[in-house]
């Protein structure tokens, strides 16, 4: 832990319990894992755990194949992580990050099961990226010790996480977990409890608008991408971005968005919808607007 880190945290963290190992899950376990955290990992079933195991295998190997982490470091950091599948696990746990399944009912299900086993006074925190974070901790009995904490793809790699304070969220925990989030290298920030946070409001009204562009025949997809990688600096452009986020997820964000604010810039796209429909999700299902199978077909319209 830095010293920065230490004069914001009053409280010590040594057990990190994750659940969900997803593609975001998986990213928040490593790095836990990478600063010296113990983390317990917790999926629905052995196979799921499998599939998480695989993820953080293949993102440390990706890191050893750069030559930036040795292969004793990645055996050290893999053995910090336990795996299960039952949330028992997280008995001893002293921070909680839920990351599962964008969907309330299932967040708040986890939560309200959480009250019977974690410790009193440890601290629970939802990574969702536009659900309501009060009506999560509500679902708990000490809705003072829930926030948000909202990682970014790839979690090993973008370093910004939203903390989101309710309007019962504890001052001293709000600190503790920015001081927590000092100690992994991160940039924490801090919001409150709207769809979005700060991050995917300003983001996703600019990705929805770039697929409408390409819905319309305005450009190509390659000059879509173009315009925003070459003309402004971003590291890739909204189209492969889309990829990147997954279009399912990514249209999941813009609705929720759009059902709380009416901001029309968030009313999804239809070809969103269409694309979701019809299977094209993005770097996880092989095509979305682009493909990654190495075959490069066709531009979706
Ligand atoms: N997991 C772990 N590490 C990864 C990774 C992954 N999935 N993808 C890339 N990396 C690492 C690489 O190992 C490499 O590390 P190194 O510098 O230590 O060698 C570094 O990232 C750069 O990777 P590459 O050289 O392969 O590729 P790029 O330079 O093109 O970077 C990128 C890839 C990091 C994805 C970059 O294009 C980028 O930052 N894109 C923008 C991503 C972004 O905007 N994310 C936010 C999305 S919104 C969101 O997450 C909110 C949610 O609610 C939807």
């Amino acid at each position: 832990m830095t010293d920065a880190a230490a004069e914001r945290t009053s409280r010590t963290f040594t057990t990190i319990g994750v659940i969900g190992l997803g593609t975001m899950g998986a990213g928040i376990a490593e790095v836990f894992a990478r600063n010296g955290f113990t983390v317990v990992g917790v999926e629905v079933s052995d196979e799921a755990v499998e599939r998480g195991r695989g993820h953080l295998t293949h993102s440390t190997g990706r890191a050893v194949a750069r030559g930036k982490m040795s292969e004793a470091d990645q055996a050290e950091i893999l053995g910090r992580i336990s795996f299960a599948t039952d949330l028992a696990a997280l008995a001893q746990a002293d921070f909680v990050v839920e990351a599962v399944v964008e969907s309330l009912e299932v967040k708040k299900d986890i939560f309200r099961r959480l009250d019977d086993i974690v410790r009193s006074d440890a601290i629970l925190a939802t990574n969702t990226s536009s659900l309501p974070v009060t009506e999560i901790s509500t679902a708990n009995s000490r809705p003072g010790r829930v926030v948000g904490v909202h990682f970014f793809n790839p979690a090993p790699v973008q370093n910004l996480v939203e903390i989101v304070r309710t309007v019962v969220t504890e001052p001293g925990v709000l600190a503790d977990v920015e001081g927590l989030v000092g100690t992994l290298g991160k940039n924490p920030v801090v919001c409150g409890d709207k769809a979005g946070f700060i991050a995917n409001t300003l983001l996703f009204g600019y990705l929805n608008h770039a697929a409408s562009m390409l819905e319309t025949k305005y450009a190509t997809r390659e000059d879509i991408d173009a315009a925003m990688r070459f003309g402004c600096g971003y590291p890739m452009g909204p189209l492969a971005l889309l990829d990147l986020i997954g279009l399912d997820t990514a249209y999941e964000i813009l609705d929720t968005m759009y059902k709380q604010g009416r901001d029309r810039l968030h009313a999804p796209v239809p070809i969103l919808k269409q694309m979701v429909t019809a299977g094209l999700l993005g770097r996880k299902s092989g095509r979305g607007f682009y493909t990654y199978d190495g075959v490069d077909s066709s531009a979706v319209v």
